[in-house]
Order: structure tokens, then C-alpha cells, then sequence
């Protein structure tokens, strides 16, 4: 398939780099592609950015057929863009597709069509500290009517908004409350899939820790950890880091799998594994809880400096950022940013 190209007639002015906030601001053009049960996938388009116009009837509105990916491009040092581990994301974006009952993309393409896309747009690919272009692709249901069933008709956007930290605290350590009353997954339902509606029902848990003064969640199944915020989770626990595995509730995140493949070629123990928040609060009452952190596209690493689980209390490495977590985001950012080599191939020049 040929993508037709409509480019903008009125550029936009383009922002502080120094002073972006996550995902307000959007780029120059967007791209979009249609699908209809027995046609496929059909007239790829990238076009300005602006409205798109749908009827009050659209299924996505009213029942959340809906998933995402999120990825970010970055500016090396030569002014080169860069894309990270992006055939990752369409992976999961197919993923996302068969657990929400919505047709498969042709991931090659639609890498493809991101490239484009970022490539017309490439001038917006912030380069100061920090900064990147995040990539939202996203698929939702178009048809026009209110019986349940999966959609016959989708659209397939990618927009892009270039980015500066997620959370105001950047990398420093944040607090998080521990959540017992709200869950926001269990296995057998939707959340290894980047579903829209999972955003939605973690929104109310959100809202209540940040009320409390709390800046994230850690999510939990039982007394089972899951995730922390949008994020996925590791604990350094007397030299082992564990992460919950991937037991169908959990995002499979492309971060935390480059972190595990990062602490393994450090020759450093990772293991992937259920893990209960009683056994986390017991070794930090034992003074084995070395470091926390979450990791994400969006947010990168971000270390925990205290957890509150109903009312009781801890501070992980004095509430400062662990040694572990620091040379994680250095590492990290520096292969997507193209500053240090990398040895793992993830990196994919536009
Ligand atoms: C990401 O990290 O890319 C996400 O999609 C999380 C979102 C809440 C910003």
C-alpha cells in the first residue's frame, strides 16, 4: 500500500524545548488508515494534524474498543533520529488487537508508516536532555451503533507530541500508595493489553493516592505485586532484583524487558517471579530493601522512595535514587539517545 502524503499548509511555531510538558502539544500532520470487515486495511494517509470528525454513535464512546501503543523517538548527538526496539511495540500492538476482539495490523507497515511519519515531522524531534518525541499510535472502533459486538470498522491513527519528563518529579524518587481497595487487573482479563478502557478504571486509584499526597499507585491482585502507576515494577531485595512476571495481569512492558536484558548482560540477578508486598515489607524491615524503581516508555525509570500500605510506612534507600536505578537510566537513555554504543541492536535510525 502507497501512503498519500497532504502536507500542511500552516506549519505550526514549535516549542521551548526546555520547557515541555507530556503530551499536550502535537505535531504538524497525523496519520491515519481505515479498516472495513472484507476490505481490510485501506487508504493510508498522512494528513495535517487536526479534528476528526465521527458520529455521537461511534462504539469506541460507548464501550472502550480501544488500544494504544506508546513509543518515543530521540536525537542523537549528529542530529540523527532514532527510534527504540519499535517492532516491540507492534508486537504488542497485535496483542492488544486479539484480546479486544480488533483486527490484526500488518506490523511491518505500520512501522513503516511511523517512520514516514516521523520522518516528514522530524524537525519537532526535541534534542535537549530529557526530551523525545513521543509516538502514540492508537486503533478505535468506528462503527456508528450501540449493539455490543465487536466493531466492523476501524481506524488505525499514529499522532505524534514532542515530550519532556512524565512525572514533574522527573527521576527523582517518588512515594506511591500501596492500593487494597481497587484493582487493576487480574489474570483472564485485559491487562497484558494496552486497552484503553485499563487506563480508564485505573484513573479512581490514581485520584485517591494523589489526594493522600501520593504521587503513584503500586496495584496489587490478592497480596500479589503488579504494576506501580503505568509502569512495571522491580525491587532490589539483598542483591536479587525481582520483577513480577508476565502472568496475563501485567503490561508486558518494552521497557522492562530491555531492563531485564540490561541487568542480564551485567551478569547481575534478575529474576522474573510472583512477589507479595509482605515479602517486600519484610525485608525492608530486615534491611534488605535496596532500591525501587518503575519502568516505562512514558515515564523511563522512576524510583521509589517510600511505599504507604494502609498506613504503614516505609522509606526504600532514604527516599534517594539507587545506585542500580541511576546506571539503569544512564545506560538506558544513553543507547536511545544514541550517545553510548549499543551492543543489543535496539536502536533503528529513520
Ligand atoms: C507509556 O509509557 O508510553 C504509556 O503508554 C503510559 C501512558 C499512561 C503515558
Amino acid at each position: 500500500m502507497e501512503i498519500r502524503i497532504e502536507k500542511t499548509k500552516n506549519p505550526k511555531i514549535k516549542p521551548d524545548e526546555d520547557n515541555l510538558a507530556f503530551g499536550k502539544i502535537f505535531t504538524d500532520h497525523m496519520f491515519i488508515m481505515d479498516y472495513e470487515e472484507g476490505k481490510g486495511w485501506y487508504d493510508p494517509r498522512i494528513v495535517p494534524f487536526g479534528p476528526i470528525e465521527v458520529l455521537p454513535s461511534l462504539s469506541t464512546f460507548h464501550y472502550g474498543q480501544a488500544v494504544f501503543e506508546g513509543m518515543k523517538a530521540y536525537k542523537n548527538p549528529d542530529g540523527k533520529v532514532l527510534l527504540f526496539r519499535p517492532e516491540e511495540n507492534m508486537k504488542r500492538l497485535n496483542q492488544s488487537n486479539e484480546r479486544m476482539c480488533m483486527p490484526p495490523i500488518d506490523e511491518e507497515f505500520c512501522l513503516e508508516a511511523i517512520k514516514t511519519l516521523v520522518d516528514l515531522d522530524r524537525d519537532w524531534v526535541p534534542a535537549a536532555e530529557g526530551t523525545a518525541l513521543y509516538i502514540r499510535p492508537f486503533i478505535i472502533a468506528t462503527d456508528p451503533v450501540l449493539r455490543l459486538k465487536p466493531s466492523s470498522s476501524y481506524k488505525f491513527m499514529i499522532i505524534l507530541s514532542p515530550v519532556g519528563a512524565y512525572y514533574p518529579q522527573g527521576i527523582n524518587p517518588v512515594d506511591i500508595y500501596v492500593e487494597t481497595e481497587y484493582v487493576r487487573a487480574v489474570p483472564g482479563g485485559t491487562g497484558y493489553a494496552k486497552a484503553s478502557a485499563n487506563y480508564a478504571a485505573s484513573m479512581i486509584a490514581q485520584a485517591k493516592a494523589e489526594e493522600k499526597g501520593y504521587v503513584q499507585v503500586l496495584w496489587l491482585n490478592g497480596n500479589y505485586v503488579q504494576e506501580v502507576g503505568s509502569m512495571n515494577v522491580f525491587f532490589k531485595i539483598a542483591g536479587e532484583i525481582i520483577t513480577p512476571e508476565l502472568d496475563g495481569s501485567i503490561l508486558p512492558g518494552v521497557t522492562r524487558d530491555s531492563v531485564i536484558k540490561l541487568l542480564q548482560s551485567w551478569d547481575l540477578p534478575v529474576v522474573e517471579r510472583k512477589i507479595t508486598i509482605d515479602e517486600i515489607y519484610e525485608a525492608a524491615e530486615a534491611g534488605q530493601l535496596e532500591e525501587a524503581f518503575g519502568t516505562g516508555t512514558a515515564a523511563v525509570i522512576s524510583p521509589v522512595g517510600g511505599l504507604d500500605w494502609q498506613g504503614r510506612i516505609i522509606k526504600i534507600n532514604e527516599g534517594k535514587m539507587g545506585e542500580l536505578s541511576a546506571k539503569i537510566y544512564d545506560t538506558l537513555t544513553g543507547i536511545q539517545t544514541g550517545k553510548i554504543e549499543d551492543p543489543f541492536g535496539w536502536v533503528v535510525e529513520i
